[in-house]
């Protein structure tokens, strides 16, 4: 056993295997000299070395298989030392991310959230937003037409249609979303996202919607950015009106984002016109109420100072993980 113990390797242990075991071991001599015991002798001689046979090769093979169990565990080391692999983390989109801003200021201001499809009807993208065929505002956007009839949607102002068909007043509510236009350069892309907005009660007046659109840019960007409403037309208001925002970057002095006037265009808005009303059944006689549309892609240009659309849409790994 001491024999055994010391041998470190296969070769070493085999030489003890053939020392003892071997044709001319030590036991198998002793087991032949067995015969020439007397016979009283014999049984015990030849059960004591049986034994020890037997508990020699029983030693023999663990200690071979120990051998060989502990060179696999080399092969498969594990180096504990060695740093580990970071794990990948994925984030929101940065239009996502602003996305879910406006729609959390909105919903503050108690507006609830609701969506519609992005392949409309001719009637809920134009015709009933008081669009006429032929009427040239429908050049304004650039439609992508899946047959005469169907279009993808150029704005999210359907969802102002589908929502009042659907209850009676008062309503407000948000509809964020995809919509396409057939336009592609640095400012354009041929899809793109659009947040409406719609209240419609007894009494709203265009001070109301001055007063949530402010509340709005002010929660977005700060209390100090001025809001600046000028004249403008949809068909499915009236007044209608292009609203402004001091120049993030350059505060009004006039930079290069503003084109030096010091204001950005940041959405369309207006009093719904009674058309409109009158092609979902308001009473017209009773109810006022405000809309209004804005780019989300705008917004986040504006907020993290990105100076080209196409970046959001490109999904290059560099850009995106830096927000
Ligand atoms: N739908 C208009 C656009 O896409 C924006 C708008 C919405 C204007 C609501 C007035 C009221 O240009």
């Amino acid at each position: 056993m001491a024999e055994l113990q010391a041998a470190g390797d296969m070769e070493a242990i085999k030489a003890v295997q053939v020392r003892y075991l071997g044709r001319k071991g030590q036991l198998t001599q002793f087991l032949r000299n067995i015969a020439a015991l007397s016979e009283a002798e014999r049984p015990a001689a030849g059960k004591a070395a049986n034994e020890v046979k037997q508990f020699l090769e029983g030693k023999i093979s663990e200690a071979l298989e120990q051998l060989s169990a502990g060179q696999a565990d080399q092969g498969s080391a594990i180096d504990v030392t060695l740093p580990g692999r970071p794990a990948v983390y994925g984030s929101l989109h940065p239009i996502s991310q602003i996305n879910r801003q406006i729609m959390d200021i909105f919903i503050r201001l108690g507006f609830d959230i609701v969506e519609g499809p992005e392949v409309e009807t001719d009637w809920y993208n134009f015709e009933a937003l008081n669009f006429p065929k032929n009427h040239p505002a429908r050049d304004m956007q650039d439609t992508f037409f899946v047959s005469s009839d169907i279009v993808l949607r150029t704005h999210t102002s359907p969802l102002q249609v589908r929502i009042m068909e659907k209850q009676p007043p008062p309503v407000s509510i948000i509809a964020p979303g995809r919509v396409y236009r057939c336009d592609s350069d640095i400012t354009h892309t041929p899809m793109f996202h659009q947040v409406e907005g719609l209240l419609v009660n007894e009494g709203v007046s265009f001070g109301d919607l001055k007063g949530i659109l402010t509340a709005f840019v002010h929660q977005m960007f700060d209390a100090h950015t001025s809001l600046r409403f000028r004249p403008s037309f949809f068909p499915f208001t009236e007044p209608s009106a292009e609203v402004d925002i001091l120049c993030v970057m350059c505060r009004g002095k006039g930079c290069r984002v503003c084109s030096q006037t010091g204001w950005l265009e940041v959405l369309g808005a207006g009093m719904v016109h009674p058309a409109v009303f009158e092609n979902v059944h308001y009473d017209t006689a009773k109810y006022t109420g405000f809309a209004f549309g804005m780019g989300v892609e705008r917004i986040a240009m504006l907020k993290y100072g990105i100076d080209d659309l196409r970046r959001f849409f490109e999904n290059d790994l560099r850009f995106l993980r830096q927000f």
